[in-house]
């Protein structure tokens, strides 16, 4: 039974400057609620019971807005629209959330080695922090499906233009079925054609404990950063590896364009903006 996630939200977030300089990438908007938010919500959703998010320097953010506000619960419990004040109760009732930090953002291979003691000896899904995927059935929840079928890791990938490969981790392998491979390489940003694929990872992971051994004999990459991709190529000559193409669309939210991207169309979703969003696009467009 997986009932673990660790949430990687450490990094400095160089991409989108200088709204990162005081303040974590995971805490930006989507009109309303934090990345973040999102990003627990869906491990909750998915069934997992337990989260650690791996935290850093000028993060404290993420944890105060997962921490109680009492004065603010006070303020909003004496009114009479008490909508705000459950909402409130709800964030802070998310989930048993633990917290641990890494010193030095020494890449996402680093912070999930942060997890170790705190997941021990049993699979665990891995959430990015600046990552949203919206999907009917959640996407940890789809990688989980897969783990307890074949009980290996399982990695969430997407298919990106192929002009655009050189961008991402991308993998390769032989098909299982329509949607799912049986990985045999993974490339960090390959040139165009040295990829193996098109298929890019897509921010969801569920890894067999193992990867922590290969994580400490990982040595650091590309700027000299423990990559998670260069790990999982030491667990793949252990055990086998899964890649699925997941239900569902994925948002990186550390990237300026697709946070841009995002906000319309989340925007446009929500009732009680659609109509007049909708409007004030198409007069602006004009
Ligand atoms: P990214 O590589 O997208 O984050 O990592 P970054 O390093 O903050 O981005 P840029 O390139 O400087 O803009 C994906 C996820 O892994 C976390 C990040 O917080 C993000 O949620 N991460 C990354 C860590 O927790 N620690 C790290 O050392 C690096």
């Amino acid at each position: 039974m997986l009932r673990k996630a660790v949430i990687p939200a450490a990094g400095l977030g160089t991409r989108f400057l200088p709204a990162t300089k005081a303040q974590p990438k995971e805490m930006l908007p989507i009109i309303d609620t934090p990345v973040i938010q999102y990003v627990v919500q869906e491990a909750i959703d998915s069934g997992i019971t337990d989260i650690l998010i791996i935290s850093g320097k000028g993060k404290r953010a993420v944890e105060d807005h997962f921490d109680r506000n009492w004065e603010l619960e006070q303020v909003l419990s004496q009114k009479e629209d008490e909508s705000w004040y459950n909402i409130l109760k709800q964030i802070d009732g998310m989930a048993d959330i633990h917290y641990i930090r890494q010193k030095e953002t020494k890449g996402l291979g680093d912070a999930i080695l942060h997890a170790r003691q705190h997941v021990g000896d049993e699979p665990f899904a891995v959430l990015l922090g600046d990552t949203i995927v919206d999907a009917t059935i959640p996407v940890t929840r789809q990688l989980m499906d897969i783990y307890d079928q074949y009980q290996q890791s399982v990695v969430s990938v997407e298919a990106v233009p192929q002009e655009k490969v050189s961008r991402y981790g991308i993998v390769g392998g032989k098909d299982i079925s329509q949607h799912l491979k049986k990985i045999d390489c993974m490339i960090e940003k390959p040139d165009e054609q040295d990829a193996p694929s098109n298929l890019a990872f897509a921010g969801r992971y569920i890894l067999t404990p193992e990867i922590f051994k290969c994580l400490k004999s990982t040595k650091p990459g590309k700027h000299s950063e423990i990559q998670l991709t260069d790990a999982m190529n030491i667990l793949m000559e252990r055990e086998s590896l899964y890649a699925l193409r997941a239900q569902g669309k994925r948002h990186d939210i550390g990237n300026k364009m697709d946070y841009l991207k995002t906000i319309v169309e989340f925007g446009l979703k929500r009732p009680e903006f659609a109509t007049e969003f909708k409007q004030f696009l198409k007069e602006v467009v004009r």
